[in-house]
């Protein structure tokens, strides 16, 4: 047996929403502080006070849609400290994350700056743990409103004239946890006073994000789409890929086994089948899909970095993270009939980054190198694919060998993403262009990503240890490529 992919070039199957590619930052560790903001007098070149580098690398890979402050920082965060001038704001401790001052210098201005340089939508979630309903009201009113009223008169007096755009805003954060231990009864409740309160000004439109489930807790999606399903327009889920067995034991990221990689790659799928039962009983209150399914958290977490502060969560980051990333973006495609954003935890220092920073250094991880590869799929058509998959085997588990999507772009390109899991067997996978003819077939280019060990990873010393190359080793014959996939490798064909 081969594996054998047919791509239907002429079934499109809806549209791949690009906020499907979103990145997530909070204040945690080294993520926001350092990370991002270095302030406008650091010897870091930065543009107010963001650092330059850590733009232009996030430029490079289109980011759609920025999630902002937290996660559980957000259900302790009460935005009026972190306007003004910024010597007058208030130092508060970040008791979720490291225990630290938190000075508040990076507030709601620098944030819409960030996302107005990198040309993201902001996607802010308000705090329903610790907050009010006041609170969260006053700081819509404060972003978007665009009259006279107290919080847009002080957003003027704090230097912004003009109301910023904001579409995405989450209704709290994790409420089932970290977000206030809460009953999925009691939310829906909460989330329903909530929302009510954020409000739509002028021609600012809100989508509206209920706080979702933790990785199967189906009863959750239940309740919240049976009790507030009509006040909502987005629903979240978070489900981390944790290869170890416990939270206290969740296995290094650079120093691992053979079957520690199994079970990544084999946790990394089991989010097509969260996905789908999530899906399902969203289809039962909501049979059109207006809701949309938000995985506004995802991503390997690891033990973190030895040496380094175990509530900065700051991990490395190897091939094995670019497979994991690949494998789900791949699955966020596939379902983008529900699926609508998702954002990968977190951008910079922390979990499955896409860059690390040590002082002015900066390096590109795989995961990063993955989000530039798989950026043509942003908005695409997503194309039916059919697929005969060989199985990858480990002590008598099996998992499919290679995982794929496939899309068609605005100018008529089709790009099919391939993941070979398997980290010691190269696979040989024959894909068969359907309802594309030859002649229609002009040129044909790949591009990989690969290494040789499974623990391979990028340094400040070594930063180009894990990168993309252009690849060849296919051949196209009438309308049918073969490809030579070598071991763990993430694969993008371009045909045009
Ligand atoms: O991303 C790190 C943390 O994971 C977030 O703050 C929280 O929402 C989740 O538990």
């Amino acid at each position: 047996m081969e594996n054998k992919i047919i791509v239907n070039a002429d079934i499109e199957q809806g549209t791949i929403n690009k906020n499907i590619y979103g990145h997530f930052a909070e204040h945690l560790g080294r993520c926001i502080y350092e990370g991002i903001w270095v302030g406008e007098d650091s010897p870091i070149p930065n543009t107010q006070g963001i650092r330059d580098d850590v733009l232009e690398a996030l430029k490079q890979i289109n980011i759609p849609v920025l999630r902002w402050p937290g996660g559980c920082f957000a259900d302790e965060y009460h935005w009026k400290d972190g306007v003004g001038p910024r010597e007058e704001r208030k130092r508060m401790v970040n008791t979720h994350w490291g225990g630290v001052v938190e000075n508040n210098h990076f507030g709601t201005h620098e944030f819409m700056l960030l996302c107005e340089l990198l040309r993201a939508e902001p996607y802010i979630c308000g705090n329903v743990g610790s907050g009010t309903v006041q609170e969260m009201s006053e700081w819509v009113e404060y972003m978007t409103f665009n009259g006279e009223s107290p919080m847009a008169n002080w957003r003027k007096e704090n230097g912004r004239e003009e109301p910023w755009k904001l579409t995405y805003f989450g209704v709290g954060n994790e409420n089932w946890g970290c977000g206030g231990n809460m009953r999925p009864e009691y939310y829906a409740d909460l989330y329903r006073q909530f929302q009510t309160y954020v409000r739509n000004y002028g021609v600012n439109k809100i989508y509206k994000i209920a706080g979702g489930a933790n990785v199967a807790d189906y009863k959750w999606t239940e309740v919240l789409m049976s009790e507030a399903g009509r006040y909502m327009n987005g629903l979240s889920l978070h489900y981390y890929t944790v290869p170890g067995e416990t939270w206290t034991a969740k296995g290094s990221a650079t120093d691992f086994t053979e079957d520690e990689w199994f079970t990544t790659m084999k946790k990394s799928l089991f989010m097509d089948q969260l996905v789908t039962n999530h899906s399902t009983i969203m289809d039962k209150y909501d049979p059109e899909k207006r809701v949309g399914l938000i995985v506004d958290e995802w991503g390997t977490w690891f033990d973190v970095e030895p040496g380094t502060n175990p509530g900065f969560l700051y991990q490395q980051n190897t091939i094995r993270d670019a497979l994991v990333a690949g494998i789900t973006l791949n699955i966020f495609n596939n379902h983008c009939d529900r699926v609508q954003m998702a954002n990968i935890a977190q951008t910079v220092n922390v979990l499955q980054a896409m860059v690390l920073t040590e002082g002015e250094k900066l390096i590109l991880t795989p995961t990063y190198h993955v989000f530039d590869m798989y950026k043509v799929h942003q908005n695409a058509a997503l194309l039916a694919v059919d697929s005969n998959i060989i199985d990858y085997e480990r002590n008598s588990e099996k998992i499919p060998s290679v995982h794929v999507s496939a899309s068609k772009a605005g100018n008529g390109d089709v790009n099919i993403s391939l993941c070979n899991l398997d980290n010691t067997k190269s696979s040989t996978v024959t894909v068969e262009l359907q309802g594309m003819s030859t002649k229609v077939i002009q040129n044909v280019t790949a591009t990989i990503l690969t290494s040789i060990n499974i623990n391979d990873h990028n340094t400040f010393e070594q930063p180009d240890t894990v990168m993309p190359t252009s690849f060849n080793d296919f051949t196209l014959e009438n309308n049918e490529l073969t490809i030579d996939m070598p071991p763990m490798s993430v694969l993008v064909v371009n045909v045009q």
